[in-house]
Formats: C-alpha cells, structure tokens, sequence
C-alpha cells in the first residue's frame, strides 16, 4: 500500500511536575519502520529515563523548537494540553492525548475555536472496555492505596491511624467507589497492606465478582445513603467511579464527608472527570493536599505522573498500536474501514469546530455538536 509520509510530533510534556513520555524508543522506532516520521522534542523522554540518543538511535529527528514538534501532521502526548500549548491548535492538525474534556470546557472551546481533530485516550473503546486508560488506572489505584495510606500518617496532617492496626487493634477501614480498573488496583493494595476494604459500585455483577474473588472485605452497591455510613466510619476513601467520557457520578456528599472524623483521608482519582466526592477539587504534584472539613484531599489529577518509568512504559504499549492506525488513516486522507479505525471514531471527541463525543457533548451542552447516527 503506497500512502504519504505522516509527521509525528512528540512534545515534551508541560503539566506540573509531569514526567512522563507518550512514546518510548522502540514504540517510536515501530512508528518509523512504518514509514512515518517522527519529530521529537530534545530532553521529552528524559523524566522517564529514555535520553534524546535513545530517540535519535530509533531513527527519530530531536529538536529544539517546540513549534517544529506541533507543526507535525499528528501530535501525541501524554496529558491534555496546557494553557500555553493553545496556541498550537490548527485545523490540519490530530492531536491523540487524554483530554477529560467533559470536565474542561475552557480547553474544550479552544479545540472546537481552532478546527483540530482532537482524539481522547479515555474515550477509545475496545470489547475489553478502555485500553488506553487502563494502564494508567492501574498505576494511579495502585499508588493511591500507597498515597493514601501515607496520608494518614500524622506527619502529613493525618490522623496517624496505620493501614493494618497492630495486635488488639483493628485495622484501618477504608472504601473504594467505583470497583473497575483503578479501584480494584487500590483494593488490592490496600488489602496487602491488611486494612479492612470495602468495595462500592453501581454494577452488581462487578460486585459479585469482587465477592467471589476476595478482593474486599465487604461490598456496597453504589446508594447515596448506604454509602454516606460507610464513608462516616472510614479512614481513607478512594474514588474511582467512571462513566465513560461524562463528568463523574457524584458519590459522596459534602455532608458525609464533614461527618468524617478529622485526619481522615479521601484521595479522588475521578478528579480527571470532575470527581466523585462532592469536596473534590483538582490539586497538583507540587501541592497535592488541602484540608476541607479536618479531612486530608489528595486530588491530584496526573498521579502516575510521579511514576513515569513504570507509567511511560505502560502508556507506549497501549498507544503505539492505535497511533499506527491513526496514523495510516491520516495518511489516506481518514478513510479506514477497519474495526481499529472504528474504534479510533469513537475516541475522536471535537473535529472540524464540533463536539462528536455523546457523553462529552451531554457534559457540556450549548456547545456546536455533530454526534454519529446510532448503528
Ligand atoms: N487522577 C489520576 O491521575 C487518574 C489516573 C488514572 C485514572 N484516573 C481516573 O480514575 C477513574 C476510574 O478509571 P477506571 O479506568 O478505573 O474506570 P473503570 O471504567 O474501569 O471503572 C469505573 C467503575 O465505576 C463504576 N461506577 C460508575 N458509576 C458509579 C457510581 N455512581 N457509583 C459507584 N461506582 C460507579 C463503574 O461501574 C465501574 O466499575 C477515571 O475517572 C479515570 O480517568 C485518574
């Protein structure tokens, strides 16, 4: 098949304390033997341990100037465009990252003002749900089991109570909302770490699951009231809950969480989305914490950014191969028919100065939309 040569942008990311890289070495070097080009900007892989050699050895060209980088036909990242990136929005330009959009209208009106086609990581969809959100749900449950944990040690302005109690001493209590990806990874940990779990979903079937397997203690289906008494007697509370592209379920309400004691932790993860507890607001890796009602908020919304070894690895695995398809479609002018391109379709959130995502264009209404026909 003869197509034209795609340009691949890979910027360095630009997010507080964010270190981590969208492609490896050798996922770019995949994306090269392909016969696309990639543009890579100098010191991007750095963070996560991958020198600019490393790039240039994979047949990579590493340059300074981050306008050559954005000037490419398709740009991947890590995390959604900053303030400062804006300004690179054009309307031949496809842009592939995590973008939470239905918690982000200003960055929702710069894409629809600028023509881009805009493809979110969190909204591609395979029969195995979401593939490339897993990897960093992952990560980010299985550091708040850690975080959190950590938290509640009163040199962090916890209440100083240890995961797994000590003999004649029960163990701290702790609730995961939302039982998929993230907060089964956060059970785990914090059951590894002997704490009591209970695991909170709307999905019976996922919960039965949970049961049946072990991986708490108790389960809750997802009931304001019914959940309101658990998060009242918890140490820490983990929230995780997802519906895919839309702004998070509210779980937890202001009220329950003042009827916390004072020194408990809550670390919302769904914060991404706009979160899951009503007390939720969006904090940074320089400043991850605020205290609202005596409890400790750890709402960072780039957690596995402090892992970015681990996380980078993960995240190139799952992306090189969509990038791929991305990438031959934008070299035959977008025509692809297979089931990857489909899938890619549906991760495609604004294109052409519309919204084209049900569930984002549902979150954030008064806005141009243009949804697909239902198959
Ligand atoms: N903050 C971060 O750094 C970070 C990193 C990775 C993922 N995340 C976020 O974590 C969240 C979870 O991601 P995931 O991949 O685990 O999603 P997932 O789809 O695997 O799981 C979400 C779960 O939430 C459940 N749910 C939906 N509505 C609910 C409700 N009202 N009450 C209780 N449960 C409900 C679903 O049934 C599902 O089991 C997402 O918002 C994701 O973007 C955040």
């Amino acid at each position: 098949m003869s197509q034209r040569t795609v340009t691949i942008g890979l910027p360095a990311e630009s997010k507080d304390r964010e270190r981590r890289v969208a492609l490896t070495p050798s996922a770019v070097h995949t994306q090269i033997e392909r016969g696309h080009h990639v543009l890579v900007e100098a010191g991007a892989g750095d963070g996560a341990g991958f020198p600019d050699e490393e790039y240039a050895s994979a047949g990579a060209d590493v340059v300074d100037d981050v306008e050559e980088v954005w000037g490419c036909d398709v740009v991947v990242k890590v995390k959604e465009p900053q303030p400062s990136e804006h300004r690179h929005f054009r309307p031949d330009l496809t842009l592939f990252a995590y973008l939470h959009l239905a918690a982000a209208p200003e960055l929702t009106d710069a894409l629809l003002g600028s023509g881009i086609h805009a493809y979110a990581f969190e909204t591609l969809e395979d029969r195995h749900g979401l593939p490339l959100l897993a990897p960093m749900s992952e990560i980010a449950g299985r550091a708040a089991a850690i975080l959190g944990a950590a938290q509640l040690s009163s040199a962090q302005g916890g209440s100083g109570t240890l995961m797994g109690g000590a003999a004649g001493v029960p163990p701290a209590k702790a609730v995961v909302i939302g039982m998929g990806v993230a907060g089964t990874m956060a059970a785990r940990g914090l059951r590894g770490l002997d704490a009591h779990v209970t695991g909170v979903d709307i999905d019976l079937q996922r919960l039965y699951d949970h049961h049946v397997n072990g991986t708490v203690d108790a389960t809750q289906v997802s009931e304001t009231t019914l959940v309101g008494s658990h998060v009242q007697e918890a140490d820490l509370v983990i929230g995780a809950a997802l519906v895919p592209g839309a702004r998070a379920p509210t779980v937890v309400t202001e009220a329950q969480i003042a009827a916390m004691r004072p020194g408990s932790v809550v670390v919302d993860l769904a914060i991404d989305q706009g979160g899951c507890i009503e007390t939720a607001r969006p904090t940074s890796l320089s400043e991850p914490t605020y205290l609202e009602h005596g409890v400790v908020h750890y709402c960072v919304t780039n957690v596995p950014g402090q892992f970015p070894r681990t996380a980078s690895a993960a995240l190139s695995a799952a992306v090189a191969p969509r990038l791929l398809r991305l990438a031959d479609d934008v070299a035959s002018g977008r025509a692809g028919t297979s089931e990857e391109s489909a899938m890619l379709a549906g991760a495609r959130n604004v294109d052409d100065g519309t919204i084209v995502h049900s569930a984002v264009a549902a979150a954030l209404p008064d806005r141009p939309t243009r949804l697909p026909e239902a198959g």
